[in-house]
């Protein structure tokens, strides 16, 4: 075990994208500005902006042609949105962004309730978008969701994600995301999945984006890594969740991932520092706690050394 280690991994931080759309309350643009500015700061490699979405079903993200042109170019990171047809890829052209992620479900019931097609109706969609989100010049991710699970049906054959994925890629995707969009997988079936997925699509293609709601998504990143898997999706506090996945968590924490691979000896090239004060900040405009235990315990630590600070200066 861990012989495999990869010298450095890839963050994609989603929590302005996959955090935000699951707020109750809409968060003022600048404020998503200044997140994402602080994310950005903090060294983050790759930032999921926004959402070009119909804010009728996403209202959270209801600004994403403001954000998507204050953001659709910051040297040395890479930024991009989901899109879902062609009118949410004429708002992510328009923006100037390079990079999008067209998404489906790997189960009827969740990709009906998410994006209100059947999967055959959505890969017919998709057959003519990724092509022009190729010859437009952009790159293209396609997320494959409810990899591990899924929220109404239960169980989701490996060999059914396998399938999408080929697909996808045949229609030209640059990359493939697997979402552990319940975040029900454990590290032995995530290794399971990957098994059968590495050899269609190759590993330094995949991105694995895990969803923490039984606590198991680090276990389950190492597991992947191991597999050689460098790309993952994750959120700073452990913000964000599906609107259409009842009950699911928001995404790996980015501080506990950051944390995990920085003490395997993997390199990231993000400011753990940076991100939790990152965090902290994100955590005060949304005025609740976010999940993160890792957060918890810096917040807990930057409490005790102000509380010794002020004992010693008095
Ligand atoms: P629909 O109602 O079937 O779409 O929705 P339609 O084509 O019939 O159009 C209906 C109306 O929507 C029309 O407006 C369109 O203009 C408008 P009207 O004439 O009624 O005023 N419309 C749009 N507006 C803005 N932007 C667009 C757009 N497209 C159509 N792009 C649709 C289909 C996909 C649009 C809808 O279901 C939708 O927006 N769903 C959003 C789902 C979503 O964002 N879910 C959360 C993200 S996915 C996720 O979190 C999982 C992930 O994290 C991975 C994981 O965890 O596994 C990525
Ligand atoms: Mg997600």
């Amino acid at each position: 075990m861990f012989e495999n280690l990869p010298e450095k991994v890839t963050i994609r931080e989603v929590g302005p994208r996959d955090g935000l759309q699951n707020e109750s309350q809409f968060i003022a643009t600048p404020v998503k500005k200044e997140f994402i500015r602080r994310l950005v700061a903090a060294g983050l490699p790759h930032i999921e902006i926004t959402s070009f979405v119909n804010p009728k079903w996403i209202p959270g993200l209801a600004d994403c042609a403001e954000i998507g042109k204050e953001f659709a170019q910051v040297p040395g990171t890479v930024t991009s949105a989901l899109v879902p047809n062609a009118k949410g890829l004429e708002g992510a052209k328009a923006a100037g962004l390079k990079e999008v992620s067209v998404f489906m479900s790997a189960s009827e019931s969740h990709n009906k309730a998410n994006i209100n097609k059947s999967i055959a109706e959505t890969l017919r969609i998709f057959e003519e978008l990724i092509p022009q989100i190729r010859q437009a010049g952009l790159a293209v991710e396609g997320m494959v969701s409810v990899v591990c699970g899924c929220p109404y049906e239960g169980a989701v054959e490996p060999r059914k994600v396998v399938e999408i994925a080929k697909t996808l890629l045949r229609y030209g995707a640059t990359a493939i995301g697997l979402g552990d969009t319940v975040g029900v997988g454990t590290p032995l079936q995530v290794k399971r999945l990957l098994d059968m997925v590495i050899p269609e699509v190759g590993k330094d293609r995949i991105r694995l984006h895990l969803h923490d709601t039984q606590g198991t998504a680090v276990a389950n990143a190492v597991a992947a890594l191991e597999l050689g898997v460098t790309h993952f999706d994750s959120s700073v506090g452990g913000l964000g969740g599906c609107p259409y996945a009842p009950g699911a968590s928001g995404n790996v924490p980015t501080e506990n991932l950051v944390y995990t691979l920085h003490g395997m000896g993997v390199k990231t090239g993000i400011d753990l520092h940076a991100l939790l004060e990152t965090g902290a900040w994100i955590q005060d405009q949304l005025g609740h706690p976010l999940p993160s235990n890792g957060l918890k315990a810096y917040l807990g630590r930057k409490v005790r050394a102000e509380q010794k600070a002020t004992a010693a200066a008095s």
